[in-house]
């Protein structure tokens, strides 16, 4: 342990982390989760965030995408609802708020941005979203660059977890990082009241309470478009089979990580891929 509320998180740590599964249980049980993603660009994103939600233990994954791309994901996701959401041009549409906001009544966790693209329709969902959510919310990728630069963003009625890249938390800041990822992350994690999950190597989740928890799984073959898609799925997966969102947001973490070191040792650090990554969550959640 390190002084100044800073922990490493390991093995002992995540020991306990995945609720049992008891016997008698049943799919309500283990959460409805409602993932908001992907455009006409984009069409990856949403499936990796899915099928890694499924692949980590969620009851039902609900997927809102926009309409022209339905098809893509229904393909894609046998587990998966796959909701069509209006859309303008590729990206959700102002008129996808309402169909939205009727999904995520009955859910028990949201994740809003991974491959949304950026437009007027994408901002309007965000904040709406934001809003209106009572149930632990992810924010991730173009869900993130949606609240840039926008402090007015701190509105809310619910437990808020963003999960942004270096480079997506200079946008969310709005100015370049001034000091150690560290510090940055804890002190935005103290001014906004959010949980900070700042990506990459030793990926950093700050606390509101100015506790910081430093990950010690990961390797640099996960450094490949996709992978920051499957961490967010785990992780409102995990927030809604009810982990706490502290629970939720470094476990979820420590969790990728070691399915990545999975994959890495089966198939090397070059060819491994995100895909891969999903197919190894079950042996990383193993120890259960
Ligand atoms: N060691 C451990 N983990 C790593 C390493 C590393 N060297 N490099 C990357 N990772 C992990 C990160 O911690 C994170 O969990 O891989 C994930 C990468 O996530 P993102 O940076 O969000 O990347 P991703 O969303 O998959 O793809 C790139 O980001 O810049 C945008 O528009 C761009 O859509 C694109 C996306
Ligand atoms: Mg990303």
């Amino acid at each position: 342990r390190i002084p100044d509320k800073i922990f490493a998180v390991d093995d002992e740590d995540t020991r306990e982390l995945l609720p049992r599964r008891r016997r008698d249980s049943h799919k309500g049980d283990y959460g409805r989760v409602l993932l908001v993603c992907g455009s006409r660009d984009y069409t990856g994103a949403p499936a990796f965030s899915a099928r890694a939600a499924v692949r980590t233990g969620s009851g039902l994954v609900f997927l809102g995408v926009p309409a022209s791309i339905h098809g893509i994901e229904a393909e894609k996701n046998d587990e998966a609802m796959v909701i069509s959401l209006p859309e303008e041009e590729g990206k959700l549409s102002p008129g996808a708020v309402p169909v939205i906001l009727e999904q995520l009544r009955g859910c028990d966790a949201c994740l809003i941005g991974p491959g949304l693209g950026r437009s007027e329709g994408v901002s309007a969902a965000v904040r709406a979203v934001l809003e209106t959510c009572r149930v632990p919310l992810v924010i991730d990728a173009d869900g993130i660059n949606a609240l840039a630069g926008n402090i007015d963003i701190w509105k809310r009625n619910c437990p808020v977890i963003l999960t942004p890249h270096e480079g997506e938390f200079q946008r969310l800041l709005g100015r370049p990082m001034k000091a150690d990822r560290i510090s940055q992350a804890r002190e935005f994690a103290q001014a906004s009241g959010c949980i900070l999950i700042l990506k990459g190597y030793r990926t950093v989740t700050a606390l509101p309470d100015g506790r910081v928890y430093i990950n010690t799984t990961g390797n640099p073959g996960m450094a490949k478009g996709g992978s920051g898609d499957v961490l967010s799925g785990m992780l409102v997966s995990l927030l809604g089979q009810g982990l706490s969102p502290e629970r939720a947001a470094w476990g979820a973490v420590w969790l990728h990580g070691r399915a990545g070191d999975t994959t890495a040792s089966e198939k090397g650090e070059y060819g491994m891929t995100p895909t891969d990554m999903i197919e190894a969550i079950p042996k990383a959640t193993m120890q259960y």
